[in-house]
């Protein structure tokens, strides 16, 4: 009924001309990545109407909690008569959210109305209707500080002064279901930090009180809460489709079908008006995908999967134009309109956009100068003496001068005079900021605190009822398992591009080929150069799988961050879903590796021998991966891994037992750390037994175990080396796990 097209003319088309771009060749050390530009036309996407489907289809979920009051008349809304005059009527109506616990009252009606009306709503998707549990957002007096390590001006002063920063103080504020909240301020002014605090992410303590229907907050409170970051953290290689499918794999309960979790991830697609590029990947900053702002939706759509209570967007029209952020403010309206309380931080609106807001907090260094409804700043800076230069004015430009302690002191007419902001017409700026926030204390801030204290009583008695009998639900939604497979399988999509690289597959073999070569059909007589090839294969195993393994969690921090903080997965079950979806292609290239160079090496031409061969090098594979993930865990910083990993292998190729067999006894244990010293001794067990024999000189034959390279490593200690493997295999993963763990972030 409501989910056709409007009438007015879709946007042009927006067509990224790839072809014209050359191919990227991204290299980051180790692994290299190899990015195809692709075809033209998969990206090609049109952007829709989505903000009239969306907030008809989440009207259509929430509406019969809400009461609108159009401008003269309060009418209650009944899902099927109200709705389009809730679309016409959106920016001027007001809404009172009825209290939360009365919320579960309506369902019933919302429930068999909404099936009947509209059926773009799957009636199978239940879900939607029954998770939205408004909640009140009420925040009071936070103040927070950060400490500041100051080396003052000198480069050679060493010591260094702590100093600490105000980032919020005071700051109050009250959010209710169906209100959407914006805050205001120049940049670095806090309001980043104060969204962060809002939705329980800041990592420090915060002083001052932050409830969500007066209690405070909650594992429970995590899951009604969704968040989009200002930068959208998204697998770059992934399909919008796909992104969004995952997400709905990983986010929504156990109680839905795989099916109902892949129509929820369709029916948000269609909403938002992804539909044209549903299969063009998300992309990022190193790979052309889909443009910024339907980037930015793919990160709404992502929290809008889970049907947030309370959304929390921290500059969602950065970077877009200002007719597509006027579109995606409209559909966060519709969303707030639904029932959900809504705060999102927002740069420079325009004064459309500043229209659609309920209530405002404005800051200034961290200090509030306005916190209440949007409507009436203006009169209220009036009262205090500060007008607009002319009448026109966007109201969200004057807010933001006065937050910058820009105010017009002169002729108010004199437009010329204001445009420019000479200084002389200016006033001192922290006079007039002081002014304001000396104001705001005065006139707001008592006004706040009665309003925050308000129906304190109600929102605790609602906290209390049937919705709270949830709280101490399960922190997650699937099970281990079902988290383990969704991961798995997309930690092999994303990485498809990179595991199967012909770049990476090109590197392997030309090495694999070339030490072929260069060892062509040795035999024993030459032991030394074979000798060489086995401790090659050791070090070659040992330093590649190392050096692409320390980017796996460097490079996926941000995503583990995001993904965790929403509570959507285990740590464990993410880490052996990496770890096991990096195995095909860590195992496949080296057996390919092997294969070719033993047989070409001329090595002991005995299948078991070559069979036991391969799994040596894949053991020491499997323990170097580990060490790499280790190190990357521990560091969490690319260059510093790096640096330490070439220290750590050369130490090891050092110690490993070719180059060098009488170590001094002082520094001889370093041998008994280096996983390539046991990999290159087993690798010498397999191919010699003991009674072998190679041609040493002039009609004499010497036993292979006699050969001063071989004998000084000491063999025989098979399953001990073994052993000593198997340790590190599980050690080094293990510290990887620990390391994640502990990082304090996630
Ligand atoms: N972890 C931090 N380290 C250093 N400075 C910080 C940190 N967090 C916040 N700040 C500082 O706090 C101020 C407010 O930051 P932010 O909330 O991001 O502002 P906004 O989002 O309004 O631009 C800035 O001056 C910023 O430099
Ligand atoms: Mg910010």
């Amino acid at each position: 009924m409501i989910t056709h097209p409007l009438p007015f003319s879709p946007l042009p088309h927006s067509c990224f001309s790839l072809n014209a771009l050359p191919f990227h060749l991204f290299y980051a050390c180790e692994p290299i990545y190899l990015f195809f530009p692709y075809p033209c036309s998969n990206l090609i996407c049109t952007h829709f109407h989505f903000h009239f489907h969306l907030s008809s289809f989440f009207f259509s979920i929430n509406m019969p909690i809400l009461e609108f009051e159009p401008s003269n008349s309060s009418v209650m809304a009944s899902p099927a008569s109200t709705r389009p005059q809730v679309n016409a009527r959106m920016e001027k109506s007001t809404v009172h959210a009825e209290p939360p616990g009365s919320t579960n009252n309506n369902n019933h009606t919302s429930e068999s109305t909404d099936s009947n009306e509209n059926p773009s709503i799957p009636s199978q998707l239940p879900f939607l209707r029954e998770s939205l549990r408004p909640i009140t957002l009420k925040f009071e007096d936070l103040a927070y500080s950060i400490n500041l390590q100051s080396g003052g001006d000198h480069c050679f002063n060493s010591l260094e002064s702590k100093r600490t920063q105000t980032v919020l103080s005071g700051v109050s504020g009250v959010v209710r279901p169906g209100e959407l909240l914006a805050m205001l301020g120049p940049s670095g002014s806090g309001k980043t930090t104060l969204l962060t605090a809002l939705g329980g992410r800041l990592p420090a303590k915060i002083s001052g009180s932050i409830t969500y229907n007066g209690q405070p907050f909650s594992s429970s409170v995590t899951r009604k809460i969704g968040f989009v970051t200002q930068d959208d953290v998204l697998y770059p290689h992934l399909t919008v489709l796909e992104t969004l499918t995952y997400a709905a794999m990983l986010r929504l309960p156990k109680n839905l079908t795989h099916e109902e979790k892949i129509e929820q991830a369709e029916l948000i697609i269609t909403e938002l008006g992804l539909t044209r590029c549903g299969n063009s990947i998300v992309g990022g900053p190193l790979v052309r995908g889909v443009s910024g702002g339907e980037r930015k939706r793919v990160s709404i759509g992502q929290e809008l999967l889970v049907n947030p209570s309370l959304l929390l967007l921290d500059e969602p029209t950065s970077g877009l134009d200002s007719t597509t952020a006027l579109r995606l403010m409209a559909t966060v309206k519709g969303l707030a309109r639904g029932g959900r309380s809504v705060v999102t931080t927002i740069h420079q609106p325009s004064s459309r956009l500043y229209w659609m807001f309920d209530k405002v907090v404005l800051l200034s260094d961290g200090c509030p100068i306005y916190s209440g409804q949007a409507g009436r700043v203006m009169e209220y800076l009036a009262s205090i003496g500060f007008v607009p230069g002319f009448s026109l004015m966007n109201p969200a430009d004057f807010l933001l001068d006065l937050a910058s302690g820009v105010a017009l002191c002169t002729n108010p007419d004199d437009h010329q005079q204001y445009n420019q902001g000479t200084p002389d017409c200016q006033e001192d700026r922290d006079s007039v900021k002081s002014f304001l926030i000396s104001s705001y204390k005065k006139t707001l801030h008592p006004l706040i605190k009665d309003d925050i204290h308000k129906n304190n009583h109600d929102t605790t008695r609602a906290s209390r009822g049937p919705q709270s009998s949830k709280s101490c639900d399960n922190r997650w939604t699937t099970s281990w398992w079902t988290q383990f497979k969704v991961l798995f399988k997309r930690g092999l999509r994303e990485r498809r591009h990179e595991s199967y690289s012909g770049l990476r597959i090109f590197q392997v073999m030309s090495v694999a080929i070339l030490s072929g070569l260069l060892w062509w059909h040795s035999d024993t007589s030459h032991l030394q150069d074979q000798v060489g090839l086995l401790f090659f294969f050791s070090i070659f195993w040992g330093f590649y799988p190392l050096s692409n393994a320390i980017f796996t969690f460097p490079q996926e921090r941000p995503m583990l961050v995001r993904e965790r903080s929403s509570s959507m997965y285990r740590l464990s079950s993410y880490y052996f879903a990496r770890m096991a979806g990096d195995l095909p292609m860590e195992l496949v290239l080296p057996t390919i590796f092997v294969t070719v160079t033993y047989w070409m090496g001329g090595l002991k031409p005995s299948l078991v021998t070559f069979v036991l061969t391969v799994l040596i090098i894949l053991f020491n594979v499997l323990v170097s991966q580990g060490l790499g993930l280790a190190l990357g865990a521990i560091l969490m910083d690319l260059k510093q891994a790096t640096t330490l990993s070439s220290v750590i292998m050369l130490v090891f190729l050092l110690a490993g037992g070719y180059y060098i067999q009488q170590i001094p006894p002082f520094i001889s244990w370093l041998k008994y750390i280096s996983f390539s010293h046991y990999c290159y001794k087993l690798l010498l067990e397999v191919q010699y037994s003991e009674n072998e024999v190679y041609y040493c000189g002039t009609g004499i034959h010497c036993r292979v175990l006699d050969f001063p390279g071989i004998k000084y490593l000491g063999m025989g200690q098979l399953w001990w080396d073994v052993a000593a493997l198997g340790v590190m295999l599980v050690g080094y993963r293990v510290l990887a796990y620990v390391a994640l763990r502990m990082c304090k972030s996630h």
